[in-house]
C-alpha cells in the first residue's frame, strides 16, 4: 500500500526520497526556529462587554486582515484544558503503530480519515507530514467511522473543541463582516451554512529539511483558518508581496487566524488571502491543528460590498464549489508541468 510505504520514510530515512525533493526555489529560505513578531497579536479581552473596547479590538482585526491576512489571537475565551487534552491526544494518535494509524486510511474517497503527505492524489513533490482530518460542522455531516477511535478520549475532546472553535469563528466573522459592509451577520448570511473541518498536521522530524517542505505554499480556499500550533515553529507567512518568508514566532494557548480566498473575494480584494506554508526540521517533531472555518459549496463567490468608485474583482459571480474545483485542478496542473519538466 502507498501509505504504508510513505509512512516507513517519513519516520525511518536518512535521506530523502526525489519526490520529497522541491525544487530550488520552493525550499525553505527562513529556518523553522528564526522567529519573527511582526504578524499582529491581538488580545480579544472583553470582546463582549458592553460599552467594552469592541471596536478598538475591531480596528486592530480589520488592520491586520489589510496588511497581513494573518495574525495571532489570545484571551480568546477557549480553555486552556480543552487546548492542552486536543494537542495531548492528537500526539499519541501519531505514535501509535503504523498499521493503527492506516485502519483509518482515507484513499480511495473516503471522507475523513488519515492521509500521509498531501490531500491531493497525484502531486509530482510531496509533503513532509501525516494528517487527520474530520469534517466536524454541520453536525448532521459527521462521519464518526472516519474519526479515529484511539485515543479513546479523542473524539468527545474532539467534539468540545470543534463547538468552542465554531463560537470563536462567529465572534470574528462579526467583526469581519461588520467592516466589510456595516452588517453584523453578512457573513453569516453568505456562507448559508458554516462547514468547518480540522485538519490535524503531524510533521516528523525530518534528515534533510532544507531540502523539503511539511506543507508547501499554499492560500486557504475558505473563509477563515484557526491553527493551534505547539512551540516547535515551522508555520511561515510572507511579507513584501510574497517575496519575503518569515517564521511565525508561537505563542502558548494563542490561535493563529489565517484569511482565505473565500474572504479575499468577498470583502472585494481589501483583506488580504495570506499566502504561507510550514517547514519542518530535523531536531522535533511538529503538531498543528487547523479548524477551516468555509461556507457551504452552494454559497456564491462575489464581493459583498462594491464600494463607490470601485469596481467587483470578480467579473461574474460563482459558488464556493466552483471555486474550490478550479484552484485544486490549477494546483494539479502545475505540479503536473513541473513534474514534466523534471522528467525530460
Ligand atoms: C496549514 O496551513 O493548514 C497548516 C500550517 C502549519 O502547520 O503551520
Ligand atoms: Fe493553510
Amino acid at each position: 500500500m502507498a501509505y504504508a510505504k510513505t509512512l516507513t520514510h517519513l519516520s525511518k530515512a536518512k535521506t530523502l526520497e526525489s519526490n520529497f525533493i522541491r525544487d530550488k526555489d520552493e525550499r525553505p529560505k527562513v529556518a523553522y526556529n528564526q522567529f519573527s513578531n511582526e504578524i499582529p497579536i491581538i488580545s480579544l479581552i472583553g470582546i463582549d462587554k458592553v460599552n467594552g473596547p469592541r471596536e478598538e479590538i475591531c480596528k486592530k482585526v480589520v488592520e491586520a486582515c489589510e496588511n497581513w491576512g494573518i495574525f495571532q489571537v489570545i484571551d480568546h475565551g477557549i480553555d486552556n484544558e480543552l487546548i492542552y487534552k486536543m494537542n495531548l491526544l492528537a500526539k499519541e494518535f501519531f505514535t501509535l503503530p503504523p498499521e493503527e494509524k492506516l485502519r483509518f486510511d482515507m484513499s480511495g474517497g473516503k471522507k475523513g480519515g488519515f492521509i500521509v503527505s498531501s490531500h491531493l492524489q497525484g502531486e509530482a513533490v510531496q509533503d513532509w507530514r501525516e494528517i487527520v482530518t474530520y469534517f466536524s460542522h454541520p453536525i448532521s455531516g459527521r462521519d464518526y467511522s472516519r474519526w479515529p477511535d484511539k485515543p479513546s478520549e479523542w473524539r468527545n475532546v474532539t467534539k468540545q473543541y470543534s463547538d468552542k472553535l465554531m463560537g470563536l469563528g462567529s465572534k470574528l466573522l462579526e467583526l469581519l463582516s461588520e467592516a466589510m459592509c456595516s452588517e453584523k451577520d453578512a457573513l453569516t448570511k453568505a456562507c448559508i451554512d458554516m462547514d468547518q473541518k480540522i485538519v490535524v498536521n503531524y510533521y516528523p522530524k525530518c534528515p534533510q529539511p532544507d531540502l523539503t517542505l511539511g506543507l508547501k505554499r499554499h492560500t486557504d480556499p475558505g473563509l477563515i483558518t484557526l491553527l493551534l500550533q505547539d512551540q516547535v515553529g515551522g508555520l511561515q507567512a510572507t511579507r513584501d508581496n510574497g517575496k519575503t518568508w518569515i517564521t511565525v514566532q508561537p505563542v502558548q494557548g494563542a490561535f493563529v487566524v489565517n484569511l482565505g480566498d473565500y474572504a479575499h473575494y468577498l470583502s472585494n480584494g481589501r483583506f488580504k488571502n495570506a499566502d504561507h506554508q510550514a517547514v519542518v526540521n530535523s531536531n522535533y517533531s511538529r503538531l498543528s491543528i487547523a479548524t477551516f472555518q468555509n461556507p457551504a459549496p452552494e454559497a456564491i463567490v462575489y464581493p459583498l460590498k462594491v464600494r463607490e468608485g470601485e469596481k467587483s474583482m470578480l467579473e461574474e459571480p460563482f459558488t464556493f464549489a466552483e471555486m474550490y474545483r478550479k484552484k485544486m485542478s490549477k494546483d494539479l496542473e502545475i505540479s503536473s508541468k513541473k513534474k514534466l519538466a523534471k522528467e525530460i
